[in-house]
């Protein structure tokens, strides 16, 4: 094992929280901030904030011994030899990350060092970040020999985020000296060296002893583009197949097939080749606009990544025009949507796709009867309450007298429904996936009418294919 290292995480959000459970498990000795002192009592007392795999375990394995949680940021930092910054850096009005947070957090700890810290931005943040904090720091008077600025980001899903941790495709390290990335390679040695991998109780996955993780050096401003050029990319990915999606359906083409035989070539992979409702979460959305705001603060036209906000934003309206199309007209219409994430394994619904569609359709007088495994409360806290809008924990009440069932979300349990029982359920035949959960033919021959994304739409066979209709 090699030697643990003491780190102060400030953030208990899905990535500082992660982190630092994760460092923990790694045999470091952690401090971790945030100055909502309910969430730290929460976390003091092993409870657990958000919906996350593994995460109640490691919590519970590692507080009090490797992780401990407070308000009082200036003795972490005081104790600890690496800062991780894992506050929010939230869309600003321009599309550019507000960095007041980080900003904010720079300047407590700068109060507080009085010995060598690597400061490192967790968070994701814009090109130059590692810059701007040197010079706060500066400012506030602290010796430039005291610190070194580290970017380290961070490329965990939520829903696998600890897996993701502990198990990386690679670890980025963007320090601009010697002494810097020695530390951070420090605290990701029992991942590169694989020794975590080799301990009794390790969780598994998809590194080894044999195949550690890797690490990737590089200056800081290399590593912050790392991070938002890898989210521009897969959200490139995934509009580019909608766009696909939605030729393959005016030559009744099917985007599965289509995606299979992409997805084959190795150059090109066969992930993130999901067409559907769209992406939604509080990461590509918002560093999509921050990557192009950064280009265009350098004087370029990155207009490739205003192309994929739009098909974006326009496959929203492809799914909702599915709908109207179905029903023909919305009043007075009962419909069950099935989720309300913004994808599955997480109740995180921001920027969700299912959260915009609910309201759309209430908006247009139709009931909406909503289920989700694990974001009903926190879809109750955004979406105006309305005798229109009701939610159900149970899948089959959910469909129960619905004149359509959506499938918005991609939870595991959304793709093994019973379909005799929901046939049975529901008052017309009638389901639009926007995930693509099942096989037209498969739906067809349970009697169903079904739409999906990018693939011929079946008909319940007494109803027949439809004229096309203009509405
Ligand atoms: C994403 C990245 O995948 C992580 O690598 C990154 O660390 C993270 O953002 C972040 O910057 O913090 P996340 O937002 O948790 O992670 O979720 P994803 O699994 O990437 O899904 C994002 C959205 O794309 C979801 O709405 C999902 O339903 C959608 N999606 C994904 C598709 O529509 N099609 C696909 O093929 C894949």
């Amino acid at each position: 094992m090699s030697t643990p290292v003491s780190i102060c995480v400030i953030g208990s959000g899905y990535v500082g929280l992660v982190a630092a459970v994760c460092f923990a498990e790694m045999g470091h000795q952690v401090i971790c901030v945030d100055n909502d002192k309910t969430k730290v009592e929460t976390l003091r007392s092993g409870g657990v904030p958000i919906y996350e795999e593994h995460l109640p375990e490691l919590l519970g394995k590692h507080l009090g011994r490797g992780v401990e949680f407070t308000t009082d940021l200036a003795g972490a930092v005081e104790k600890c030899a690496a800062i991780f910054i894992a506050v929010g850096t939230p869309q600003g009005d321009t599309g550019a990350a507000d960095l007041s947070y980080v900003e904010a957090v720079v300047s407590e700890i700068a109060r507080s060092v009085t010995d060598y810290k690597v400061i490192v931005e967790k968070s994701t943040v814009p090109v130059y970040t590692n810059e701007w904090v040197r010079r706060v720091l500066n400012r506030h008077g602290v010796d430039a020999a005291h610190f070194d600025v580290v970017s380290n980001p961070e490329f965990l899903r939520e829903g696998t985020a600890i897996i993701d941790f502990l198990h990386p495709d690679r670890i980025v390290v963007g320090a601009g000296t010697e002494r810097a990335a020695q530390l951070l390679q420090r605290i990701y040695a029992p991942l590169t060296s694989g020794t975590y991998y080799d301990q009794s109780g390790a969780l598994p996955g998809v590194c080894s002893a044999a195949q550690p993780a890797r690490i990737l050096v590089t200056s800081a401003q290399s590593a912050e583009i790392i991070k938002h050029a890898s989210n521009a990319f897969l959200a490139l990915k995934i509009s580019f197949i909608n766009a696909v999606a939605n030729l393959a359906e005016t030559v009744d083409a099917d985007i599965e097939d289509i995606a299979a035989g992409i997805g084959l070539d190795s150059r090109i992979g066969p992930k993130f080749l999901r067409a559907g409702i769209g992406y939604g979460g509080s990461c590509f959305p918002k560093d999509v606009a921050a990557f192009h705001y950064v280009a265009q603060q350098q004087g370029l036209n990155f207009q490739l990544l205003e192309e994929v906000r739009r098909i974006n934003d326009a496959q929203r309206d492809v799914f909702f025009n599915k709908v109207r199309s179905s029903l023909w007209t919305l009043r007075g219409k009962r419909i069950a949507a099935l989720g309300l994430a913004f994808k599955g394994d997480t109740d995180d619904i921001r920027e969700s796709p299912a959260i915009d569609t609910i309201k759309r359709l209430v908006e247009a007088g139709a009931t909406v009867v909503a289920h989700d495994p694990a974001a009903i409360d926190r879809a109750k806290a955004v979406l105006p309450p309305s005798d229109k809008l009701i939610y159900s924990s149970d899948l089959y009440e959910t469909a129960q007298n619905a004149d359509a069932l959506l499938i918005l979300t991609d939870w595991k349990e959304y793709s093994k429904l019973d379909l005799p029982r929901l046939n049975r359920a529901l008052r017309f035949p009638i389901i639009i996936d926007g995930r693509n959960l099942y096989k037209p033919e498969e739906m067809s021959d349970q009697g169903f009418t079904y739409v999906s994304i990018g693939r011929p739409a079946t008909y319940n066979a007494q109803q027949g294919k439809p004229k096309k209709l203009v509405l």
